[in-house]
C-alpha cells in the first residue's frame, strides 16, 4: 500500500528531531491531534525499521531524520508545470509512474521508502527509509524508441555532473552502462523504461537510486561493494538539495539529449568511464563474454575487444572489472 508523505509525519519526526523525549500527549497538543493518532504514525515508522523508541515517559528518535520536503525541492525546477510527488511509501516510483501512463504532465515522484524498489536485469532495489534517494521522472521524446539507446549512459553522465558540482570530494565513475561508483564501489543506478507511444513518439520513465546516508546496518543482504555520499564527504547530507540539482542538471540535459542525441555527451563519458582499457567480463543472461573494454561507440554500445584483438560491441548486459 503506497502513502503520501504527510505534513503529520514530517511535523512529528521534526519534533523528535531534537533527541529528547517527548510524550504522546505533548507531540499531539502541539499538532492538534490526538496521542492515539501520535501513537498510530510511530508504530507505522517503526514498521520501517526507524529507531524510533516507545519509553514510559514518551518516545525518543537516536537519530535526526531530515525527511524529503516539497518546499525545498520544488525551486530547483525551472519548468513550474512539472508535477511533483513525494510519498512516504510506495511499492517502486518507477512502477507507480508506469502505471499512470500516458501522463498529461511530466511528473516526478520520490519515497522515502520502497517496499519492491527494481534494479537492472530484473534485481531488487533495496529501499530503506529516510536515507537514500528513490526518484522516478516521466519524459516524453518525439523519438522513436530505436534512437533511444543512449538515454541511460546521458542520464548517468548528467547524475555524476550534478553530484560531483554538489561537493568537491565527490569523484564519479560510471560503469557501463549506467551504474555510478566511487571507490570502486556502487553508490548509484539508473533504470531506464521506455514505452512506445504512438509512432516516433515515446515515454521514458527515468528511475534513479543512489546512496546518500546509508548506514551499513541497512543493506546486510546487499550482494555487491557498495557506498553512500556520507561516507564519503564524513557528514549526513540534506537529499532534498542532493536531489533538487540531480533533477535540474538532468531535466536541462534531457531537453539537450532530444535535440542532439548522445553524440554532444560522448566525450564526457571518456572522462568517467570506469572500464576504459580494463579486463572486464559482460555476463548477457545466457553467455559471457571476455575481453578489454575499449570505450563506447557512437549509440553508447560497450566495445569489448577479444584474445584476438577483435572489437565487439555489446547493446546490453552486466559488465564487471576482472582482478589480475
Ligand atoms: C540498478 O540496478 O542499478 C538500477 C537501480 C534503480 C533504482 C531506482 S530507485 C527509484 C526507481 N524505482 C525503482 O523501483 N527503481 C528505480
Amino acid at each position: 500500500m503506497s502513502h503520501k508523505l504527510s505534513s503529520t509525519v514530517t511535523q512529528i519526526l521534526n519534533i523528535l528531531n531534537d533527541g529528547n523525549i517527548h510524550s504522546g500527549i505533548d507531540i499531539g497538543n502541539a499538532l492538534g491531534i490526538s496521542r492515539t493518532a501520535v501513537w498510530k504514525v510511530v508504530k507505522r515508522l517503526q514498521k520501517y525499521n526507524i529507531d524510533i523508541q516507545s519509553q514510559s515517559q514518551g518516545y525518543h528518535l537516536k537519530e535526526p531524520l531530515i525527511l524529503l520536503d516539497q518546499k525545498k525541492i520544488a525551486p530547483f525546477l525551472s519548468n513550474k508545470e512539472i508535477s511533483l510527488e513525494i510519498y512516504e511509501s510506495i511499492e517502486s516510483t518507477s512502477h507507480y509512474l508506469k502505471s499512470k501512463i500516458p501522463l498529461k504532465t511530466q511528473t516526478i515522484c520520490l519515497a522515502e521508502y520502497q517496499s519492491k524498489g527494481r534494479g537492472r536485469l530484473g534485481r531488487k532495489w533495496l529501499s530503506p527509509f529516510g536515507c537514500n534517494i528513490y526518484c522516478s521522472l516521466s519524459s516524453v521524446f518525439k523519438k522513436d524508441i530505436a534512437e533511444m539507446s543512449g538515454l541511460s549512459l546521458a542520464v548517468a553522465i548528467l547524475a555524476a555532473n550534478a553530484l560531483e558540482a554538489c561537493n568537491p570530494k565527490i569523484n564519479i565513475k560510471l560503469k557501463w552502462p549506467n551504474d555510478l561508483y566511487i571507490n570502486n564501489r556502487k553508490m548509484g543506478g539508473i533504470l531506464i523504461e521506455l514505452i512506445g507511444e504512438a509512432y516516433g513518439i515515446c515515454q521514458a520513465i527515468i528511475g534513479l537510486g543512489l546512496n546518500v546516508n546509508m548506514k551499513a546496518v541497512e543493506l546486510l543482504d546487499l550482494d555487491q561493494p557498495w557506498i553512500s555520499l556520507e561516507h564519503v564527504i564524513q557528514e549526513k547530507l540534506d537529499r532534498n538539495i542532493i536531489v533538487g540539482n540531480v533533477l535540474r542538471i538532468i531535466l536541462e540535459g534531457l531537453e539537450v539529449f532530444h535535440h542532439k542525441g548522445l553524440e554532444v555527451f560522448l566525450s564526457e563519458w571518456e572522462k568517467y568511464d570506469l572500464l576504459k582499457n580494463q579486463k572486464v567480463s559482460l555476463d548477457m543472461g545466457g553467455s559471457k563474454v571476455f575481453g578489454i573494454a575499449r570505450g563506447i561507440d557512437h549509440q553508447g554500445f560497450l566495445l569489448v575487444e577479444n584474445a584476438s584483438g577483435s572489437i565487439h560491441k555489446f547493446s546490453y548486459g552486466d559488465a564487471s572489472l576482472l582482478k589480475d
